[in-house]
């Protein structure tokens, strides 16, 4: 280990983009799979593991469907979220802001309610027994029509101050932003922060739409931008963050190699760029791993993986006393 690796794993850092059903490890798979008797393909985590090829985003998706039907109850929601807060506080993550995909369980005959409790009280013990801040986002399933996207927002009504955002997420190539125009402005006018996953396998155009048609505050990965200089220029006039997943983008190949991966390029454009794992038990590593590898890969500086990290602070949705906070104990930790 180097001691810029040493210094990334205690650096203080925020995580805005993880997908809580994304961090489901192959061995709570498959016990969760036991205790509620929901039948696997799997026998092993060696062959749960052994299944984890993908060469596009749908690759992944099939599986990470397929994954999430072992959670059923209230507890099982927890157990994900608590496992994946403990591990991020184990990163000296300070902040996490966590995304779920109600839609994905409801689908199922899971109620709202039983996703959304097991998610809070998890979240509530993460900030209490771990000291971690931050939220949940709702995301609704681009793949699916604005009709569900509505009624899973109706359904989420009464829980409106458990949220802190909403996003788009899933399948993104033929599912354009515009497709959601309307819920997403019901949900903005419930004050309501958005997200949308743009431009990971979508084109630019599709980061242009979130901004434009879902008045997205930041854009989730956001690649694609990097082919329009003028969107580029628009990014950094308007500070909008993008929330960057180097190992995801290798599994999905959305990079032939990491040494190809833009990062730097967004940093040099000046763009806000974060650093974040996506969905970490699929895609072979937590935050920190995320920051090592793409400093090994790019040979990033000390001073860029701490843009990096000061960004994921500046990028959350958080009130100011608790950035400030944050961005106070970065600086401490900076000085020492
Ligand atoms: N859902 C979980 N991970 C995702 C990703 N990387 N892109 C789109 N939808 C997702
Ligand atoms: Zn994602």
């Amino acid at each position: 280990m180097t001691d810029l690796d040493a210094f990334i794993a205690k650096l203080p850092k925020a995580e805005l983009h993880i997908h809580v059903e994304g961090s489901l490890e192959p061995e709570m798979m498959l016990a969760l799979a036991r205790r509620n008797g929901v039948a696997l393909p799997y026998a092993s985590v060696e062959s749960v593991q052994a299944a984890y090829c993908f060469t596009q985003l749908q690759d992944f998706l099939d599986l990470y469907y397929q994954g999430m039907s072992v959670l059923i109850e209230e507890q099982d929601f927890y157990d994900l979220a608590m496992a994946y807060l403990r591990r991020a506080a184990a990163q000296n993550v300070r902040h996490c802001e966590i995304f779920f995909d109600p839609q994905g369980h409801m689908d199922r005959g899971i109620p709202f309610r039983t996703v959304i409790d097991g998610l809070w009280r998890a979240r509530c013990d993460g900030e209490r027994e771990l000291g971690i801040t931050g939220g949940l986002i709702m995301c609704f399933l681009r793949h699916l029509d604005e009709a569900s996207a509505e009624r899973t927002l109706d359904e989420a009504l009464p829980w409106r101050e458990r949220l802190i955002g909403v996003g788009l997420d899933s399948s993104e190539k033929g599912h354009p932003p515009s497709k959601f125009q309307r819920v997403f402005a019901r949900a903005r006018n419930l004050g309501l922060p958005t997200v949308a996953h743009a431009g990971e396998e979508g084109p630019a155009a599709y980061v242009r739409e979130a901004l434009d048609l879902l008045g997205v505050r930041r854009i989730d990965h956001g690649n694609r931008a990097l082919d329009d200089p003028t969107l580029i220029a628009r990014l950094v006039a308007e500070k909008i963050p993008l929330t960057v997943c180097p190992l995801s983008n290798l599994r999905l190949c959305v990079v032939p190699d990491l040494e190809e991966h833009p990062l730097r390029r967004m940093l040099q454009a000046g763009l806000m760029a974060t650093v974040n794992s996506d969905d970490p038990a699929y895609f072979g590593g937590y935050v920190t791993e995320n920051y090592l590898a793409v400093q090994r890969a790019l040979d990033l500086t000390r001073d860029e993986i701490v843009t990096l990290a000061r960004n994921s602070f500046q990028a959350a949705f958080c009130d100011k006393s608790v950035k400030q906070g944050h961005l106070a104990a970065l600086d401490a930790f900076l000085a020492e």
